[in-house]
């Protein structure tokens, strides 16, 4: 379970990004974060797998999102970034979703298992030895989320991953989330995948919960999508 509890974050310059921010996301929910540009969305992201920290407690499945638990927290949140130069920075692909495993501390043999099976999940058996930098956008995002598969999450947090995708790509994207088991936490602005994807729709607005509920109670109600700048 991830919990949140009166999550707030400053950036430096002083300036609110997540104003008092509670929620709880049970194991295998699949859930859409919505909301405008600016709204919080990828700060709220990079706090629950302790990239970001400041006021509040953030907790996955009873351990509290700290320095001292960021291994056990990075195993079990698998975050996939919006950019995936920010994620793929190796000179193989292989390397790259070698990265995890050998961070959990496996053995080279079960490392190179893991590897073996997080590219075949994405379509992208044989990709060990690609250089990222040559991928195609849809490839690198596939990519992207071997690199956490990987580490086996329990909870998969991705940040816009249909953002720049052409329609085949993103649907080649969205078949492969169908497929995975774990629980997923999309910010997106791709309304139609939320709906296609997701029972849960957490909609932000200026660093606040502004709305939480049913995906289509929210993404087919005009007046909460107008009030919150999303029609
Ligand atoms: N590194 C930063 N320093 C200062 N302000 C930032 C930084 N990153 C984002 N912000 C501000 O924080 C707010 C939330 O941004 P963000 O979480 O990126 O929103 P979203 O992902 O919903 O578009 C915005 O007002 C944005 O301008
Ligand atoms: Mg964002």
């Amino acid at each position: 379970m991830i919990e949140i509890v009166n999550l707030v974050f400053h950036y430096p310059d002083g300036r609110a990004a997540l104003d008092k921010i509670n929620l709880v996301i049970h194991p295998g929910e699949k859930v859409a974060l919505v909301g405008a540009n600016g709204a919080g969305k990828s700060t709220l992201l990079l706090h629950l797998n302790g990239i970001l920290q400041d006021e509040g407690l953030v907790k996955i499945n009873g351990f509290e999102v700290n320095k001292q638990n960021l291994p056990k927290i990075r195993s079990l949140v698998g975050m996939v970034f919006q950019n995936p130069d920010d994620q793929l920075f190796s000179l193989t692909v292989g390397e790259d979703v070698a990265f995890g495993p050998i961070y959990q501390g496996f053995e080279s043999h079960i490392v190179d298992d893991k590897v073996k099976n997080a590219l075949s999940d994405v379509q992208l058996s044989g990709f060990e030895d690609r250089h990222p930098f040559h991928l195609s956008g849809g490839e690198k995002k596939r990519a992207s989320v071997a690199t956490v598969l990987s580490m086996s999450p329990e909870y998969l947090v991705l940040d816009e991953p249909t953002a720049g995708l052409d329609p085949k790509s993103r649907k080649e994207l969205m078949a492969l989330l169908k497929t995975l088991p774990q629980s997923l936490i999309i910010a997106t602005h791709d309304l139609k995948m939320a709906l296609d994807l997701t029972d849960r729709v957490i909609l932000i607005n200026h660093g606040k919960i502004a709305a939480d509920g049913k995906t289509k109670d929210i993404l087919l109600n005009e007046e909460i999508l107008h009030e919150n700048d999303l029609l």
